[in-house]
């Protein structure tokens, strides 16, 4: 009996300690309630070890505990949102003045880049320029001149720059397509910036959760995910675990269960439950309600389609910083809380009928 106890000890000792993910050792944070969900490659720098984050990828809370990156040559920013999934961030000028920071915003130095460009023209005119019915830029104007951005052709550039002065032309990350041929704008949206490493898509997409792997270096892994039916975390303890430890414990095991001495409560396994979508019934699965597009709106509230603000399903309007999913082909746009619920439950578009379309799984990492 006291063989078993040593075995039952050695068992639950090796595999706890390989059963430590990085989900463990880096678990999410963030600076407030209403505030961006923080996990690798982000981290709070006062919070979470240096190795739970990817260089460049460093957060810190403010003052009244907003969230905010510094960006190496372009400095800090409000992070307004976080896409784990599409690996987008959405940010902000503390100060309210984003055209100011786009005038001399240089992303080089860091790991972030444009989802779309759009060249900008900034004009500063006289206060009689308002018969154009322009959109001013106000933190940047004053009481004797207006200042207003202008996408618009080369012939309407050249008609402001003989009664207004250029101040710049820049190239401004834009949000959303339809942002083409805007005659004025007070840029006054979130930038949407997008990381391209690490890649950890997949990942999120499959539910894992990305990390450095432990003892590697700039090694990615993704642990907790699905893979091949046996969850990650297993395929670790398994692998890792191996030889001696594994075997004891296995051999202790089975003699626990021969004997019925005892029964243990086994951690849970979350995934577990993500895997078990049920496949008959007439919605649609997790994986693939996951795989539309997401996109936060910023504090301006610019919507993809301009004449649709009000969420179809359940017709309240949408607000700054919920989030939106998008169905791809029929391009409608709903709470993802809402179309979530819905299409578990249907495989059509509530607006069009349409199924949408079923976009390839994402593989794993
Ligand atoms: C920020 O968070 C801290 C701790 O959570 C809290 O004590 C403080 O009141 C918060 N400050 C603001 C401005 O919300
Ligand atoms: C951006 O910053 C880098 C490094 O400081 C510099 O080499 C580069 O010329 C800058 N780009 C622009 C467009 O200013
Ligand atoms: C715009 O022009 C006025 C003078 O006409 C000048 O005082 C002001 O600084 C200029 N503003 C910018 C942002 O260039």
């Amino acid at each position: 009996m006291d063989r078993l106890k040593t075995i039952t000890f050695l068992c639950f000792f090796f595999s706890f300690s390989d059963m430590i993910t990085s989900t463990e050792i880096c678990p999410s944070s963030l600076c407030r309630r209403t505030e961006p969900v923080i996990q690798f490659p982000f981290r709070l720098t006062n919070i979470q070890p240096k190795s739970c984050g990817y260089p460049g990828f460093d957060l810190t809370c403010d003052i009244t505990n907003q969230t905010v990156i510094e960006l190496p040559n372009s400095g800090k920013f409000i992070v307004q949102g976080i896409d784990y999934g599409t690996q987008e961030i959405w940010i902000n000028d503390p100060n309210d003045c984003l055209p100011h920071r786009l005038l001399s915003l240089n992303l080089s130095g860091s790991p972030f880049t444009g989802a779309c460009y759009q060249d900008f023209s900034l004009f500063n005119c006289s206060l009689d320029f308002g018969k154009y019915r322009l959109k001013p830029i106000t933190c940047l104007s004053g009481s004797t001149y207006t200042v207003f951005a202008t996408s618009g052709s080369m012939r309407s550039i050249r008609k402001f720059s003989s009664t207004c002065s250029l101040i710049s032309t820049i190239s401004v990350p834009v949000q959303w397509s339809f942002y083409e041929q805007v005659l004025s704008s007070d840029l006054s949206d979130d930038l949407r910036l997008r990381w391209v490493r690490p890649q950890c898509r997949r990942c999120e997409s499959r539910g894992g959760r990305c990390g450095f792997k432990r003892n590697s270096g700039q090694e990615i892994e993704c642990t907790d995910a699905p893979h091949h039916g046996i969850p990650r975390s297993a395929q670790y303890v398994i692998i890792v675990g191996g030889g001696v430890p594994a075997f004891l414990c296995v051999i202790g095991l089975f003699c626990l269960i021969c004997s019925s001495v005892k029964s243990y409560g086994r951690r849970p396994n979350p995934i577990v439950e993500f895997t078990r979508q049920p496949t008959t019934k007439a919605g649609l699965d997790g994986l693939t309600i996951e795989s539309y597009p997401k996109t936060v709106l910023g504090e301006s509230r610019r919507l993809p389609n301009p004449n649709d603000n009000t969420c179809p399903i359940c017709l309240s309007e949408y607000r700054p910083k919920e989030t939106l999913r998008s169905l791809p082909e029929c391009q409608h746009f709903f709470h993802a809380d809402c179309i979530d619920e819905w299409l578990r439950l249907n495989a059509t578009c509530p607006v069009c009928r349409n199924p949408p379309q079923r976009l390839p799984l994402a593989q794993p990492l």
